[in-house]
């Protein structure tokens, strides 16, 4: 693929600007809601770097933040086994946890990774979701999303750290392709 050609064939759904303004209300909230607490920000890995990046640069309390690693999806499609690429390295007795996704789309990965419950099991103090979209279509797996960016129809997204077969994470906003790829 060319460089020209990388994100020619994406359509923007949510603009630089779009996200940008989002996280910072966002942010604001958090801010509010845990004025007085240890807030440890947890990313899931790889999807949540960017958005994690941005939304903590504007919450304006102090906090810690770490990475778990969870995968299920095989190109496009999550049936793949659920793999814990990445444990949690930081103490979370006494903490109060927010984990922060890039989306939640059928909630399989935060449901059966069981890692809020597991969390909440080694002594935080309680557990929170952030995730940037949410595609509630295809939810199978209920899972409670205490803050959410976006609520988006049932395409498959890429940028913002979402990607297809590991790529257009990186682009500044979230689009879709012009023709859905095979899932
Ligand atoms: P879930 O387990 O089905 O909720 O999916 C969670 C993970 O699947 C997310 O953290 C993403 O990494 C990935 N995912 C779900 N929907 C999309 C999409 O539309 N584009 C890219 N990745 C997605
Ligand atoms: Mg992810």
């Amino acid at each position: 693929m060319g460089v020209e050609s990388y994100s020619e064939s994406i359509i923007c759904l949510l603009s630089e600007t779009d996200i940008q303004t989002r996280i910072g209300e966002l942010a604001g909230e958090i801010t509010r809601d845990y004025a007085d607490s240890s807030l440890l920000v947890v990313g899931v890995l790889n999807g949540a770097v960017l958005f994690l990046a941005d939304l903590i640069r504007q919450i304006d309390i102090p906090l810690e933040y770490d990475f778990i690693g969870l995968r299920s999806y095989n190109g496009s499609v999550s049936n793949g086994p659920l793999e814990v690429t990445r444990r949690l390295n930081t103490d979370v007795t006494g903490k109060r946890v927010l984990i922060v996704e890039d989306i939640i789309d059928t909630g399989r990965t935060l449901c059966e990774s069981c890692i809020i419950d597991t969390i909440a099991a080694n002594g935080a103090v309680d557990v929170r979701v952030c995730s940037l979209l949410d595609k509630p279509a295809r939810r199978t797996h209920q899972i409670c999303i205490d803050y959410t960016g976006f609520v988006i129809e049932d395409r498959f997204v890429v940028g913002y750290g979402l990607d297809y077969n590991g790529l257009f994470r990186n682009l500044p906003y979230v689009g879709c392709f012009e023709q859905e790829p095979d899932l």
